[in-house]
């Protein structure tokens, strides 16, 4: 068996005309949508992400702002920034691109954000919310997944859903929109016993650990449904993800692909939460 792939760039492509919908209807209305973007640092792999995002906001008819700090800029300028953009009544959706460095204290970045304005949903109002099963701005990441897997049909009540990965950005918020679904839900990470154990009984596995097709056919359920947020650089240069896509793609039911798969959706989503932020200003 092959598994049918989901095009997340289908997929995108068919939300964001939708959006640029939306974007329009705004305009007209006398608003224009805006992202504020902060990059501090140099790393190669923010400065793509920090571009692309630019871009989807240009194509999608939504203004961007695009601050960008040396890695040695004082933590005060960036607050002073953020404090800025906060008080503008142009500005809709801010993003502090992560991950910051060592010298910054990222939460206090997080907190420094207005929550009307946390598009990335990361500010602890915000979790809370998304906690409490009423969330104001989903991550953008699971959200694109709960949107992928909508796009499928893929059922959810009642299934095995094993996230691998528990960051902040990706791990918890994806456990939690699972479980508003009724999935249960399993979260696995570097002290876990037997990942394979817990893998294997997944109907639905979310792979966002950051390593470089840890995850084989092997360990996944026949017929699996199986999400890629990982996003890897192999030695020759090229881009992979958590998952070894070649095995995985002859036992899974539904595979993401690196590239294509999750990450252009992560952008859809931040443009969708930055055109919801505009829209709950309107009278
Ligand atoms: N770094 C990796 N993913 C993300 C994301 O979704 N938002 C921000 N702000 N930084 C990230």
């Amino acid at each position: 068996m092959s598994a049918r792939i989901i095009d997340g760039n289908a997929l995108s492509a068919k939300l964001r005309d939708q959006l640029a919908a939306r974007a329009a209807a705004l305009k007209a209305r006398g608003v224009i949508p805006c992202l504020a973007v902060i990059l501090v640092g140099e790393d190669p792999a923010s400065q793509v992400y920090v571009r692309n995002k630019v871009n989807g906001c240009d194509k999608a008819g939504i203004r961007s702002l695009h601050d960008v700090y040396a890695s040695d800029v004082e933590p005060a300028v960036v607050f002073a920034r953020i404090a800025e953009l906060n008080a503008d009544p142009g500005v809709h959706g801010i993003l502090v691109q992560l991950s910051l460095p060592a010298r910054f204290d990222a939460a206090a970045v997080l907190e420094a954000i207005a929550p009307e304005k946390d598009v990335d949903g990361f500010h602890a109002e915000n979790v809370g919310a998304l906690m409490q099963g009423k969330p104001r701005f989903i991550p953008c990441t699971p959200y694109g997944v709960m949107k992928m897997l909508e796009s499928e049909n893929v059922p959810l009540p009642g299934a095995e859903a094993v996230i691998v990965g528990r960051s902040n950005i990706v791990g918890k918020p994806m456990a939690m929109l699972l479980l508003a679904r009724n999935c249960t839900v399993t979260v696995c990470h570097s002290q876990s016993q037997d990942l394979g154990f817990h893998t294997r009984r997944a109907d639905i596995l979310v792979a966002a650990v950051g390593r470089a097709r840890m995850i084989a056919g092997d360990m996944i359920k026949p017929g699996a449904t199986v999400i890629d947020v990982g996003i890897n650089r192999t030695a020759d240069g090229k881009l992979c993800g958590d998952v070894d896509f070649e095995s995985a793609r002859e036992v899974a039911g539904l595979i993401t692909p690196v590239p294509g798969g999750v990450g252009p959706m992560t952008i859809t989503m931040l443009l969708t939460n930055t055109l919801e932020a505009a829209e709950r200003l309107l009278p």
